[in-house]
């Protein structure tokens, strides 16, 4: 069974193409407008070409309470994190009674078309406490929401035109087209890695810990929006090409960036980015050291906890779990707590926020830490930052 079923069943396909396209092209200028910000266009995309499998729009309030409460749809099937587009009651109202909504970008241009089934009205402030489990300020999910109007609308979208990706583009590939390059490997297990980072040796231990196990690697970095305090993403690309062309198998491992937007929300995040990687066809996911968290709101195996209170066979993909990993000087080399015996002061470990401060002080990160070639691509990035 390769590649993996996507979750549900069925890859959904909401792109539009042809004469069906120029049709609503046309038919798009005539409707009410939404504009999205940069997470909805990440999410209306993802919807679009399968990753959300079986979401086909933007969910109405039986799946998102299933989701708050259960931590399911309302079918039963399991999913953590809702997929909403709230607008404000002002909105509501120039909508009034159309039918049909079109959605655009920033520059006012129709990207896609949403079936207005229903609107409802929802608590942020309990969203906050169920999905990040926190209504702190100091969490960037929180801050989003608080930005965001108090009612929802839904129904199925049909993607007309994609998001523009820049020089991301060539790099990306949709659930079907990794579906199909695996098949074409001959792949019959293919681990995830998500990442929103550049690829430090840590996460390389993990990658070549993982291949050990399995045929392939999908190396999958988050594109979409993050925190401002992020490596940019080209930056990041620069950093995972460079990775590929020096130090992983090519043969066994393919990167394609993943156009979603970070929620930050560590657990609950771990769980829908698991389900997303399915329908891109992974039959196996990375999950580290506190996956998908921000500061110090998660514990570092949180997002471990809530996998494992899944039935495997539901979920549907295996997660494969990596404790803390470092650097050990006396072992020379990266190592775990599972498989280092010496004490703290023999690892060498840098947060991202110490990474950061070496980079803009113009300061060299160490060979242990992160490959020179890669060192160096963010060394002349932060440079006179
Ligand atoms: S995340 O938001 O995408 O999770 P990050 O890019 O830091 O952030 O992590 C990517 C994956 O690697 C996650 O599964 C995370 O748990 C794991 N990870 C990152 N650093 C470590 C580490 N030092 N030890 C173990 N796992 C790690």
């Amino acid at each position: 069974m390769f590649p993996n079923r996507p979750h549900g069943g069925k890859l959904v396909n909401r792109v539009l193409e042809g004469e069906a396209r120029e049709k609503w092209l046309g038919r798009a200028e005539t409707l009410p407008r939404v504009a999205l910000d940069s997470r909805q266009l990440s999410d209306v995309e993802l919807i679009a070409v399968g990753a959300f499998s079986p979401l086909e729009g933007f969910m109405g309030r039986r799946d998102y309470e299933s989701i708050l409460v259960h931590e399911r749809l309302a079918s039963g099937l399991p999913w953590t994190i809702p997929v909403t587009l709230a607008v404000t009651q002002d909105q509501v109202k120039q909508i009034g009674r159309a039918e049909e909504v079109a959605l655009t970008d920033s520059q006012s241009q129709v990207v896609a078309t949403l079936e207005l089934q229903e609107v409802f009205q929802y608590d942020r402030e309990r969203e906050a406490r169920c999905v990040l489990l926190t209504t702190s300020e100091q969490h960037p999910g929180v801050r989003y929401l608080q930005s965001l109007g108090e009612r929802c609308l839904a129904g199925p979208i049909y993607l007309l035109r994609r998001i523009d990706r820049g020089p991301f583009a060539d790099h990306t590939l949709d659930p079907k087209e990794t579906r199909f390059l695996f098949e074409h490997r001959g792949w019959g297990t293919i681990v995830a890695f998500q990442t929103r980072n550049p690829v430090h040796r840590a996460h390389e231990y993990i990658l070549r810990c993982a291949l050990e196990i399995v045929d392939g690697l999908l190396l999958h970095p988050l594109m979409g929006e993050t925190r401002g305090e992020d490596v940019p993403a080209e930056v990041r690309l620069r950093c995972y090409l460079s990775l590929m062309r020096n130090y992983l198998p090519v043969h066994r491992a393919v990167l394609s960036l993943y156009p979603a937007a970070m929620r930050y929300a560590g657990p609950r995040e771990a769980i829908f980015h698991a389900i997303a990687r399915k329908n891109y066809g992974c039959t196996h996911f990375i999950v580290g050291r506190d996956h998908a968290g921000v500061g110090n709101f998660y514990g570092p195996y949180d997002a471990k906890k809530k996998l494992l209170e899944f039935d495997p066979a539901e979920l549907g993909i295996t997660p494969i779990f990596f404790d803390a990993t470092f650097y050990c000087r006396r072992c020379g080399q990266v190592a775990s707590e599972k498989t280092c015996s010496h004490g703290p002061s023999d690892r060498l470990i840098l947060s991202g926020t110490k990474v950061r401060e070496l980079l803009r002080n113009g300061q060299e990160l160490p060979v242990e830490f992160t490959r020179p070639e890669v060192a160096e691509i963010l060394r002349e990035a932060y440079r006179g930052k």
